[in-house]
């Protein structure tokens, strides 16, 4: 079957590669629909490592192919969303409502990581019957596939910062990320969505997806504006949707006593993240940091495609652009260098 991997560190490209089998417990998917993430282009860039041919993607949906003796849930035919992460649900950390950090701090992220991704003709899934989720007739595969990351990663967003109803957010860059931590901040009851964003096109969907205000960082001052915006006390909730030192600061800054800083962020360089200690109440102001990898899981999916199909969210009008499979260079290319204006570009598999 034909794949497209990081041949190495800076590399990228297609390669046939042999038909995955599934163990007992797992199941192979015919891929129909993928999404290109920003984690790819780090992963690319040398993120977590050097990697030698591996399969990239984690964002795909698709029909069953074949399970394991043990798959009680799925069959062949059946049309599923895969979780971009992938725990291994017997592990303690999983048992304990952390299934992404299975088998170590981020260790439920496997695919283009530590096994072969979904930019292939079929994949494979590890734990089939609690790591897919069946897609309902009412919601389109290229609907669906919001789930598997941008959905449950912004959602986290939103979900971790413990948002008081009638609160206050502020969501510090509004890629797919930050856009769908904003609508999942309003499905939470906030009063007031602040986002941070300077791209119009961006700017206008998170207006959409129901910030109130927006705030450019390329001509204002974020920290500034947040706390006019607020009449001085600062926000409840501050969502980091970057990984970058200066939203994680403003974060902190614009964060009020007794309120979260909710990390959704990749920090990718140096070796520490700095807090400014100050705004941080010297340690003592009872501002709280969260921290998050997308979670996964069949319950979580299944919620998911729930709010899909009663339409409360149209993550659909972040796919800025199509390519069918065999032009996944070009694709890539566009989201790795945020081409033409790009926000999610959607791939079609024959
Ligand atoms: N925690 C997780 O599980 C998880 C999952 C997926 C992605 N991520 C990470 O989330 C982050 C966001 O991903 P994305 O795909 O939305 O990224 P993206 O690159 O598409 O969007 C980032 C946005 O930040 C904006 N920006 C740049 N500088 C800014 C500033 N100073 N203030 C405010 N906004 C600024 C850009 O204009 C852009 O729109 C990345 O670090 C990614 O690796 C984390």
């Amino acid at each position: 079957m034909k794949a497209f991997v990081m041949r190495e560190i800076g590399a990228v490209g297609f390669m046939d590669k042999p038909m995955p089998k599934p163990g007992p417990d797992d199941a192979i998917v015919r891929t129909t629909k993928a999404l290109i993430c920003t984690s790819d282009s780090h992963t690319v860039g040398g993120g977590i490592g050097q990697r030698h041919n591996l399969t990239l993607g984690h964002e795909a949906v698709g029909v069953v192919h074949e399970v394991g003796s043990e798959v009680e849930v799925f069959h062949p035919g059946d049309r599923v969303v895969v979780g971009a992460i992938t725990p291994d649900w017997g592990d303690p950390a999983a048992q304990a409502g952390y299934g992404s950090q299975s088998g170590g701090p981020l260790g439920g992220w496997k695919f283009s990581n530590t096994k072969d991704g979904v930019f292939a003709e079929y994949f494979h899934v590890n734990d089939a019957d609690a790591n897919m989720a069946k897609i309902p007739d009412g919601v389109p595969d290229e609907m669906a596939v919001y789930c598997c990351d941008m959905l449950s990663t912004g959602f986290m967003g939103a979900e971790h910062g413990n948002i008081p109803i009638g609160g206050t957010v502020a969501v510090l860059a509004e890629g797919p990320v930050g856009l769908m931590a904003t609508a999942g901040a309003r499905l939470r009851g906030a009063g007031l969505v602040i986002g941070v964003e300077a791209v119009p096109r961006r700017q206008e969907l998170a207006r959409c997806y129901g910030a109130d205000e927006i705030v450019d960082f390329t001509t204002e001052d974020v920290v500034g504006r947040i706390m006019d915006l607020t009449g001085g006390e600062g926000v409840d909730t501050a969502i980091e949707a970057l990984g970058a030192d200066v939203t994680f600061q403003t974060a902190v800054k614009v964060t009020k006593p007794g309120g979260t800083i909710s990390n959704t962020g990749y920090f990718g360089e140096g070796e520490f993240v700095r807090i400014p200690r100050v705004e941080w109440g010297v340690g003592m102001a009872d501002k709280t940091i969260a921290t998050g990898l997308c979670p996964g899981g069949r319950l979580r999916m299944e919620r998911l495609l729930q709010i899909l199909e009663a339409g409360r969210v149209d993550p659909t009008l972040m796919t800025t652009h199509r390519f069918p499979f065999d032009q996944m260079e070009r694709a890539f290319e566009v989201s790795d260098k945020k081409l033409d204006d790009v926000i999610k570009p959607l791939i079609t598999f024959s």
